[in-house]
């Protein structure tokens, strides 16, 4: 048996995603964590941790940083530096920092929606604003438009880019993104660069392109935001981390994030440390089986639910659907009353559509994907 196909019991565990229809029987497959053990080499150094006995402040061990850099280096050819390293306890923390530290009040982010849904309320709550160029579909494919883009550029200082983009899944091309670096330096932007799904390419021919890399002069106005939680399983253990090669923007972001964001925690270094250094093979294992889920699902939906319009992705383990043609007020709860909980698109900015989480055990998604044919067909 693959070690992936094997069920844990998460219910009464205080999962976030599991304990929403705690007592109710509907399949969970809306949050980004997924149900798979986390790679026991990273368990194995929490164990190793909590032998110490004491749980005291940490700080970055210089080992810590030195293993992503490693892997920086290696999988994405970035060379970092270990001051460019700011050490957080989440991505979306860092999303409200950026925003505080390069906008005024009242100034706005470019943002591209349907997004992953703080992208939309980290503005607001951040006393500023945004303007959205959402992603069109051309050839099949979610794109941006160039037009579009230059113009919203003109008033935005600051673009949140989501790479690879969640929720529809594209990983940009080195074209995409250099069409982006001419508007941006025109512009005098800063861009924060939420890369946490990086590692998570499921489509070789489309490689992850780190926003930094671009140019000297692009990796100078860039926040590339980072983290070993969603490629690993560890997002409860609240660990990320800001890398910001300029000394000014690097600056601004630690004096608005002093006090107020918490440190990452003792577990979580230490966690991070184990995955980069030694989690590579268990994440190649893991790429090959949500590459089945996906094969199978993809062949599911064209088969069994014309009804719904589904893009494969080309990174992360969720993909987007579309589900206007079904004719229902609201999706979410349609297929809810089907035992299958999805995330609501509407908080991503795109009432109609739903997004799955595709990292389970095969046999929960193939039992999902059964109960949502059940529910299309009772709208035939
Ligand atoms: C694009 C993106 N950024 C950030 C996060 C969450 O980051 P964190 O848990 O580190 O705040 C997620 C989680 O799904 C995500 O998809």
């Amino acid at each position: 048996m693959n070690s992936f196909d094997r069920i844990i019991d998460r219910s009464g565990t205080g999962s976030m995603k599991w304990e929403r229809y705690a007592g109710k029987d509907i399949l969970p497959l809306w949050v980004a964590d997924m149900d798979f053990a986390t790679p026991a080499v990273v368990l194995d150094a929490v164990r190793r941790e909590l032998d110490h006995e004491i749980m005291g402040y940490p700080v970055p061990r210089p080992s810590q940083t030195a293993a992503v850099i490693e892997w920086l280096e290696k999988k994405h050819g970035w060379k970092t530096r270990p001051e460019w390293f700011i050490w957080l306890p989440g991505v979306v923390p860092a999303l409200h920092v950026a925003l505080r530290a390069y906008l005024k009040p009242g100034e706005k982010a470019l943002i591209n929606a349907p997004v992953y849904p703080p992208f939309i309320t980290a503005p607001d709550l951040s006393g500023r604003d945004y303007r959205d160029v959402p992603f069109r579909l051309k050839d099949g494919r979610w794109q941006l438009d160039a037009a579009e883009f230059a113009d919203a550029a003109k008033e935005t200082p600051l673009h949140l880019l989501c790479s690879p983009h969640n929720p529809v899944g594209r990983v940009f091309s080195r074209a995409e993104l250099e069409e982006m670096a001419k508007v941006w330096l025109a512009n005098d932007m800063v861009i924060c660069s939420d890369e946490i799904h990086c590692d998570l390419v499921l489509n070789e021919k489309t490689p992850h392109i780190v926003t930094a890399t671009l140019s000297p002069e692009i990796e100078a106005r860039t926040v590339t935001l980072m983290a070993p939680s969603k490629t690993w399983n560890v997002p409860g253990l609240c660990t990320a981390f800001a890398i910001i090669p300029d000394a000014g923007l690097r600056l601004k972001f630690q004096r608005t994030l002093k006090g107020i964001v918490p440190d990452p925690n003792v577990l979580g270094l230490v966690a991070c440390e184990a995955a980069y250094r030694h989690g590579g093979p268990w994440l190649d294992e893991l790429k090959d089986y949500l590459r089945g889920n996906l094969d199978y699902m993809m062949n599911f939906f064209a088969v069994r639910l014309p009804e719904l319009t589904i893009w494969r992705p080309e990174a992360t383990y969720l993909a987007w659907i579309d589900c206007r043609k079904l004719g229902v007020a609201s999706p979410k709860e349609h297929f809810e009353s089907f035992g299958v909980g999805l995330h609501e698109g509407a908080l991503f900015n795109a009432p109609g559509y739903l997004r799955i989480n595709f990292g389970c055990p095969r046999s929960t998604l193939v039992e999902a994907l059964h109960r949502m044919e059940k529910a299309v067909e009772a709208k035939r």
